[in-house]
Parts: structure tokens; C-alpha cells; sequence
């Protein structure tokens, strides 16, 4: 890629330091390949391109040498990729004056994917706005455009075959979505919509691809397929329908027919298409939650699970095999028969994995690393780390309207792909790594950039750098510089960077406070209760404080500006730091919460997934203290409320006294309009000298029919146990 040479000086001097491993430090001598940097001191004089440029058929395809010496620039590689990077590299390798240093750059990627997601389907965006996102992946040196072309809200690709996908299923009733609980909306039903016709796709895969990056269609199937199914009622399941292009979030119970051999024709006619217009070696025909309670009823699907003798084992249901067996198996053997492979998300793993299939881990990385033991490739892009819909702040009410969650970018920046417990041949499995972002609640380019950046920047050096080149501290300080390259490009970025991002721990009796912002930027802080000024004192270096109630507050002070305040209640009492346990098991996927959250005397906010909450789910909250004979006459608890995300608070709060009840209080159940909360519930009782002081907070019920995971156990997010 090349900006205007105007943008190019702006740019100068700092995103090698963000997107390529062989950034970072000042001089480092003899560093072993990949990511070799040295600098030889001194520096050149402002130049405008490349002095000579040599073809090495030794590097590899993306791997790159550039040697400035004296005001001579070289620039060695092998091909288009390693020759773009190389070029990347030049343009932000100059400082504020334009100036190179004299300098060796050995560079190539860690991994051989990496990629950016952008669901067009959910809101649409046009070829414009496509090709700025691109020049925004080809800054970051990623190399796989992933692009989610249908769902169930919009059918975005022209299909000259079935006209009625884009005549119909383009088009919905409202820009805004409804919430899954009826929420939110556009009222006036006025039509939204759109779609690119097949011009307009050659037209961005051409772009895409002079910037090194392939253009990964994705065909979501067999679910999310409520749009085409607006348009071609005929491929539903027998009992359904009238369907309509769908205008809420969240998941359409809607599928195609697996037992209906129009629906093959249909998606064979579909990707004969897709595959003319779209030269990527990889198809995504996605595969993730589709919804099985048509087929369980559909004559025609059931009929197809006993031609094929397809049984449920425990795990899973026929249904799960119709889909993983026989559905993504024929998809995957047309579209092997005609030279490409599959990628799907994490579900194709549900039943029987199709042979040559790459697996999309996105509910967590456990879905990547059983791919990879089976031999399987494998792409990382956990909800944890790579979802871009998710706010960037703890703060919500300062953000835009969005799905939830908090990924803030020093989260983004933690992830590591390999564990110990990895083979070689395990790893070499793991593709590479990709966020996404998913667009119900983003309708528009300054929001998308704003939930791109500067995130995009911390993806990409999880993409680029070994594990030994990654360093928070020198990634943050870069970011400061990497925010001036935005604003040269006009990109809008999130400024959280420069709040402060606190944290505390318990160290030998006392809290630790530590601080952080981007860059070298001044952070102010108080702990009398009290909103930092310009005089308040310089945070230098973590400090410590002792346990006792105490609310630190802390904020930066930018061109004159003081941010956000952050701020952290310090909520000691008679439970703190004392010996806990717990009589029942914590809930599934989130044991590696520590229960010494729960007396830590730091209370959890709304993130219940930052490690000061514990999690229990199909088993009452179970907990000990040992309070050594203390006098105490009140407990008091906090729980999330947030029911979009099954977290309904408990039915009762029981307290014991070494064995002896001592109070108890039973608590409402919250209903579908209850909105997100912390709420604390206390039990209070006579004075009583307590050794083993037991809590007990039960959530029995099954979850309502109001709700999308009825039937099913709630979540208990349980901090802070408190003892007065
Ligand atoms: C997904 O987020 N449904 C892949
Ligand atoms: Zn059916």
C-alpha cells in the first residue's frame, strides 16, 4: 500500500514497532533470526522510497531485509508480501523529523495467518468504507480479510442464479436491531439493506490482493440462514415458515433443510459462483450456532438421519451429525472437488469432524487445540481476546451502544495460542490467529474504527512477534506514537489508552496498586476519596497500601486535560485475607477464577470475567471462612444481575455458624426486564463468636421459557464476601 506521501511522513517512525516483531528496542546487536533488528547509529536523511530493491528467492514469501546505511536503503525479499512489509517498515521506521536510522531489519511473520473478520450482514458497509478497513489490515501487515457475507439479518453477495437473495433477503425492516429481549429496535420498520454486486466483490478482492491480503468469503450454513430463507421459503424445513429478513440479534431458530436435496442445489449453485468471483484457497461456510429444532421435527430431516443411521451418543444429538457429518461433509467435498477447503467455526467439531476441515476457534481456544490433536489446522479467535464488538471500557455509559463484554486492549495484547501441553506437530496446526468483529450494534465507519483501534494494533503483534519479542510496557509506550499515525490516516480510534488502567492485588497483607497509560503520559492519584488535580502526586512505580477501607482514585493529565477518573474502593473488614474455602465445585469454564477473590477486599464491577468474581452454575454457592473465633453479627454478598448472559443472582443467602444457622434471607427472582446490576444482599444476626463461618447463596430454578437458555442452570457471580 501506498498513502499520499504527505500521509507517509505523518506516519513515519513508529508502526514496526506495533506490527512487526523487530520492534521495540532501542539497539539490540544480535538477536537470532526471525525479528532481527540492529541499529548501526546515526541516520539518514528523509527519503522517499526504496533505493534498491533486490529479489532473494532464499527469504521467505513474507520475510524481509532492509539495510540502511549512510542514506542507502536495500530492501531484500521474494515476493509481493515480503516487499510490502518491508515497505511498512520503511514508513514507520522515521522519527518525528522524517529521518531513518542507520539500521539491519530481518523480519518475518510468527504466523502465516492473520486476520481480520467484518460482518457485513448485521450492518452494511459500503465498497468504500471496505477498502479503508483494508488499507487499515494492510498498516498491520495481516494478510486474510475473513468477510461474513450473509445471515440471518442481510444476504450481501449478488448470486445471479437465485436474483431473490438480494431482491428480498438484502433488505430487512429497520436499520437497528431489536435486542434478543425485545429491546432497542427502528420502530418505523423503514427498509435497510444492501449488497454488492459482483463487480463490486472482484473490485475489493482486486484491492485486497494488491495489498498482500486474500479475501476469505464466508457463507454462513446451515444456520444464520433466515435472510435466504425470506427469499427461498421452499428451503426451510417442512412446518416453517413464512420467514422474513430477520431485524432482531441474536440467533434465528430458522435453518436450511438438511433433508431436502434443493437445499444442495442451492448451496452448490451458491458457491459456484462464490468460487468464480472469490480465488482464496479457503471457503468459511460457517457452521456456528444453528439452531436443531426444525430438524428434530422436520419429516424430511429425520427421515435423512434414518437413511443414514445417525444416532445420538450422550454428547451429542443425530441432529448434531446430520449437521457435522453429512451437511459441512458434502459442502466440504464439493468445494474440495473444486481445488478449495473449508473453514468452520468451532462447531463442525460437534459430531464428526470433516476430513480436511480448518477449525475457527471462537468460544474459547480449547475448540483450536483439539483440532490440532486431531490433526486438524486450526485458526485462534476466541470471544476472550479477538472480539472486537466488546466495549473497551469498564466505564458503559461512556461507550457506545454494544453487544457487552470488556476487551480492553491490554487483554488483546496477553494472548498466547501455545501450551505447555502442545506437541510441535500440535502447534504447527495453529494457522495463525484473527479478530472479529460482529456488527448488530455498529452501523456505522467511525464506530467500526473506533472498535478497531487501536485493539488492531495489539492483534497484530500477537499475529508477527515471537513470544520473546512481546513486551506490554514498550507496547504501550509505542502506542502513544501509533495514535499519531491514525490521526495522520483519519482513522477514528478509541482513547482509552490514555485512562488509567489500575490494578490491585493482595500482597503480604497490604494492597499493591499498580497504574498504567500509554506512553510516557503523567498519571495523578489520591486516596482520601478525593478526584485527582494537576497537584495531586505523580504516580512513579506501584505502591502499597495497608488494609484498611480506603478509595483510591487515580486519572492522567493530557495537553491539559485530566481523563475519566479511575477508581478503586478498598473495602477491608473481618473476613479479609482470611483462610477460605470453598464445599462446592465452581462452574465449568470459569475455574480459573480464585476463590481468594471473594476476601480480597476489592469488590468485582460489571466485568465478571476479570478475575475478582467466582462462578458457580447446577451447584449452590458453598463457602468457609475461617474467622478464628472473631465476633461477628453481619454477612453481606454481592452478586451479578445480568440476564442476557444467564447470571440471575440467588434465591436465598444462607449463613452458619459452625454448623448452626445463624440467618438467613430469601430473595426474589428477577424477571425478563430486570436490568444489569451488582447488587449485595446481607444476612444479619445476633453477635456471635464464630471458628468456621459458612455462606450459602442458591439459585435452584430452571432458567424461564422468556429466556434463551430456558431449561437450562443460571450463573451465580459471586464477590465480595464481607464480615462485620
Ligand atoms: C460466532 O460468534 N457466532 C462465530
Ligand atoms: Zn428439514
Amino acid at each position: 500500500m501506498r498513502l499520499t506521501a504527505l500521509k507517509l511522513t505523518a506516519i513515519a517512525a513508529v508502526l514496526s514497532l506495533s506490527s512487526c516483531g523487530n520492534g521495540g528496542e532501542d539497539i539490540v546487536n544480535v538477536i537470532p533470526e526471525p525479528n532481527y533488528v540492529k541499529l548501526l547509529g546515526g541516520s539518514t536523511e528523509a527519503n522517499e522510497g526504496i533505493v534498491e530493491k533486490i529479489n532473494d528467492p532464499k527469504l521467505g514469501e513474507e520475510e524481509y531485509v532492509i539495510e540502511i546505511r549512510k542514506g542507502r536503503v536495500t530492501v531484500k525479499a521474494s515476493a509481493l508480501r515480503g516487499f510490502l512489509y518491508a515497505q511498512q517498515t520503511l514508513d514507520q521506521l522515521r522519527d518525528a523529523d522524517g529521518e531513518w536510522p542507520d539500521v539491519i531489519i530481518r523480519d518475518r511473520p510468527r504466523f502465516a495467518y492473520r486476520g481480520m473478520h467484518l460482518d457485513c450482514a448485521r450492518h452494511f458497509f459500503s465498497v468504500d468504507e471496505l477498502k479503508r478497513y483494508i488499507d487499515m489490515m494492510a498498516v498491520h501487515k495481516m494478510n486474510k480479510f475473513h468477510w461474513h457475507l450473509t445471515d440471518d439479518q442481510g444476504w450481501r453477495i449478488e448470486i445471479r442464479k437465485y436474483p431473490l437473495l438480494t431482491k428480498i433477503g438484502a433488505w430487512r425492516k429497520g436499520e437497528k436491531l431489536f435486542r434478543p429481549d425485545g429491546s432497542g429496535g427502528d420502530p418505523t420498520g423503514a427498509l435497510y439493506g444492501g449488497y454488492y454486486t459482483q463487480e463490486q466483490l472482484r473490485e475489493v478482492v482486486v484491492y485486497a490482493a494488491e495489498r498482500g491480503i486474500d479475501v476469505i468469503p464466508e457463507i454462513d450454513l446451515p444456520g444464520h440462514m433466515q435472510a435466504a430463507l425470506a427469499a427461498y421459503p421452499e428451503l426451510g424445513c417442512e412446518g416453517y415458515g413464512p420467514y422474513e429478513v430477520w431485524n432482531f440479534a441474536g440467533v434465528s431458530p430458522d435453518v436450511l433443510c438438511a433433508g431436502n436435496e434443493k437445499t444442495y442445489e442451492f448451496l452448490e449453485g451458491v458457491l459456484d459462483e462464490v468460487l468464480e468471483i472469490f480465488p482464496s484457497k479457503y471457503i468459511h461456510i460457517g457452521g456456528d450456532e444453528c439452531p436443531k429444532d426444525h430438524w428434530a421435527t422436520c419429516p424430511r430431516c429425520q427421515a435423512k438421519i434414518a437413511e443414514l443411521g445417525l444416532k445420538g451418543d450422550g454428547q451429542f444429538s443425530a441432529e448434531h451429525y446430520l449437521q457435522s457429518g453429512y451437511v459441512t461433509a458434502r459442502v466440504e467435498k464439493f468445494l474440495n472437488e473444486h481445488g478449495r477447503s473449508i473453514i468452520g467455526w468451532d462447531e463442525i467439531l460437534e459430531g464428526e469432524l470433516s476430513p480436511n476441515a480448518t477449525v475457527m476457534s471462537w468460544r474459547g481456544s480449547a475448540g483450536g487445540q483439539k483440532a490440532a490433536a486431531l490433526g486438524h489446522d486450526a485458526i485462534m479467535t476466541p470471544t476472550t481476546h479477538f472480539y472486537f464488538d466488546y466495549c473497551q471500557s469498564l466505564d458503559r455509559a461512556s461507550e457506545p451502544d454494544g453487544i457487552g463484554g470488556y476487551l480492553p486492549v491490554s487483554k488483546v495484547y496477553e494472548y498466547e495460542p501455545f501450551t505447555p501441553e502442545m506437541t510441535d506437530t500440535e502447534k504447527k496446526h495453529i494457522l495463525g490467529i484473527q479478530a472479529n468483529l460482529w456488527t448488530e450494534y455498529i452501523a456505522t465507519p467511525e464506530h467500526l474504527e473506533y472498535m478497531l483501534l487501536p485493539r488492531m494494533s495489539a492483534l497484530a503483534e500477537v499475529q508477527w512477534c515471537d513470544p520473546g519479542r512481546r513486551d506490554a510496557d514498550r507496547f504501550f509506550r509505542d502506542l502513544d506514537r501509533m495514535c499519531g499515525i491514525y490521526e495522520a490516516m483519519g482513522y477514528n480510534y478509541a482513547k482509552h489508552i490514555y485512562e488509567v488502567l489500575g490494578k490491585v492485588s493482595v500482597k503480604d497483607g497490604c494492597y499493591l496498586i499498580e497504574l498504567k497509560t500509554a506512553g510516557d503520559t503523567p498519571i495523578r492519584y489520591t486516596t482520601d476519596g478525593s478526584d485527582p488535580t494537576d497537584d495531586s502526586p505523580l504516580y512513579t512505580g506501584p505502591f502499597t497500601l495497608t488494609a484498611t477501607p480506603c478509595t483510591v482514585k487515580a486519572a492522567t493529565f493530557r495537553h491539559g486535560e485530566r481523563s475519566k477518573v479511575w477508581t478503586q474502593e478498598l473495602i477491608a473488614n473481618k473476613a479479609f485475607g482470611k483462610k477460605l474455602w470453598l464445599n462446592s465445585p465452581k462452574a465449568n469454564g470459569y475455574d480459573y477464577l480464585s476463590e481468594s477473590a471473594l476476601n480480597d477486599g476489592i469488590r468485582g464491577n460489571w466485568n465478571y470475567s476479570d478475575g475478582r468474581w467466582v462462578a458457580w452454575n447446577g451447584a449452590p454457592m458453598d463457602v468457609s471462612i475461617d474467622m478464628n473465633g472473631e465476633k461477628c453479627s453481619e454477612v453481606s454478598v454481592g452478586f451479578i444481575i445480568n440476564t442476557p448472559n444467564w447470571i440471575f443472582g440467588p434465591l436465598s443467602l444462607k449463613v452458619y455458624g459452625d454448623g448452626v444457622l445463624l440467618g438467613w434471607l430469601f430473595i426474589p427472582e428477577v424477571g425478563a426486564s430486570a436490568p444489569d446490576s451488582v447488587e449485595n444482599y446481607s444476612v444479619t444476626f445476633p453477635e456471635t463468636e464464630v471458628g468456621e463461618l459458612r455462606v450459602v447463596a442458591e439459585d435452584t430454578r430452571v432458567i424461564p421459557s422468556w429466556h434463551g437458555g430456558k431449561g437450562h442452570t443460571g450463573f451465580l457471580f459471586v464477590d465480595e464476601i464481607l464480615v462485620k
